[in-house]
């Protein structure tokens, strides 16, 4: 039967991502630099190993039940509680719902705003895998470049006016202004004022996805852009995923009521809810501290690990290879020689040198880059981060 024939004009747009099929390779004698994985000794097993057996005493019939689209009611106002505290957003439960990893919340976007045509601005590079769950509703992508302190934001206000000028319609600016996914770069505070003006002066909606605030390596004073948000245009997105366990699926989005009742209606049809047990699981981990206690000691080896890629390739790259210094977060960003193609290099690395990495084409709008590459520092060990490297650089030599 040919299937071909009956898919939907959208499906054409949907890619598999490069970052799932290295997963793939993460199991063989490959290194992996490829995703966004935790180191599993981060994961609290045995206080969630406890809460597990907590839930199901104290609350089976509940945690094992359908629950409300919108998340467990009492998670809700623990997360405005842990926002509060760890980011300084004053929320409440009802300007929070709970979902199933960030990722959903990304779809969320796609469905409730994007029509055919319409404009998403992002940072350039910016998180592929928002890309690729925005594509699908064929939007307009319009990235904007960043430097060192972020996305530059004089430029995105010149292309504002431009494409309002010509009648665009602006649906949202995206950016993850903290501990950047690919760059590893934070945008300073009086960048995210200046953002926060443009929308303002705009009318604009901002989506600010923030995973990595909690890996700031450096001491660097930001406020995420939603704390600062006195109109109700930013909505705020995190996720247990890198300070629990992303195995659990969980992540949430804060945003005005109005957000919220949309996000609610696309959701239900999507999942009808995000898993009640997972959300008890958590609820418990926030209540028991766990997420907090854990915190200083995920960084300060996250934090060593990031030094231990950055030395590695100090001692190994060739000339004309550079790389960002990430602030926080997860990932090293590098540009080799623009004669060489990534996504060519990956084949020979991974073939010939057992080393992986995602190359950098897909995280730009319109993958016009071709020389860049990411590179994951928390999942591989310090050995593999050293060895890794090396053979990578013998793989750019040979290029
Ligand atoms: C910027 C960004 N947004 C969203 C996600 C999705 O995370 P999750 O669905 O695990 O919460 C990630 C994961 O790596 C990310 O880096």
């Amino acid at each position: 039967m040919d299937i071909g024939k009956l898919l939907a004009e959208r499906t054409k747009y949907m890619t598999a991502s490069e970052i799932r099929e290295l997963l793939k390779w993460a199991t063989v004698d490959v290194i992996s630099f490829g995703g966004g994985m935790p180191d599993p000794s981060t994961f609290p097993v045995e206080d969630i190993q406890k809460i597990v057996n907590y839930v199901l005493e104290a609350y089976p019939h509940k945690a094992l039940q359908y629950g409300s689209t919108e998340g467990v009611y009492e998670l809700r106002q623990e997360i405005a509680k842990f926002s509060e505290e760890h980011h300084g957003i004053k929320t409440k439960a009802e300007n929070v719902l709970v979902t199933v990893g960030s990722q959903e919340a990304l779809e969320l976007l796609g469905r409730v705003f994007i029509n055919p045509g319409d404009v998403v601005i992002t940072e350039n590079p910016t998180y592929l895998a928002a890309l690729q769950a925005w594509r699908v509703y064929q939007p307009k992508l319009v990235g904007i470049p960043m430097d060192e302190h972020g996305m530059i934001v004089e430029l995105l206000e010149d292309k504002v006016r431009e494409l309002l000028a010509r009648g665009e319609r602006i649906k949202f600016i995206y950016t993850i202004p903290t501990a950047q996914n690919p760059t590893g770069i934070t945008m300073t505070q009086d960048r995210r004022k200046y953002l926060l003006e443009v929308a303002e002066r705009y009318d604009l909606l901002i989506v600010e996805d923030d995973p990595y605030s909690y890996f700031l390596f450096e001491p660097i004073q930001v406020a995420p852009i939603k704390a600062l948000d006195k109109s109700d245009r930013v909505i705020y997105l995190s996720t247990a995923s890198k300070i629990f366990a992303p195995g659990f699926r969980l992540g949430w989005v804060v945003a005005s009521e109005e957000v919220i009742k949309w996000f609610y209606l696309a959701k239900q049809s999507l999942n009808l809810n995000t898993s009640n047990f997972v959300q008890y699981i958590f609820l418990e981990g926030l209540r028991r501290g766990v997420v907090t206690k854990n915190l200083p000691r995920v960084k300060e080896l996250y934090k060593r690990k990031r030094d231990a890629m950055l030395a590695a390739l100090e001692t190994y790259m060739p000339e004309g290879v550079r790389w960002t210094r990430p602030s926080g977060g997860m990932f090293v960003w590098a540009t080799v020689p623009p004669q060489i193609d990534t996504r060519e290099l990956l084949r020979k690395a991974v073939t010939q040198y057992k080393v992986a990495f995602i190359p950098g084409h897909g995280f730009f709008v319109d993958e016009s880059v071709k020389n860049a590459m990411r590179l994951n520092f928390t999942y591989p060990s310090f050995e593999q981060i050293n060895e890794g490297i090396r053979r990578l650089a013998l793989a750019i030599k040979e290029a």
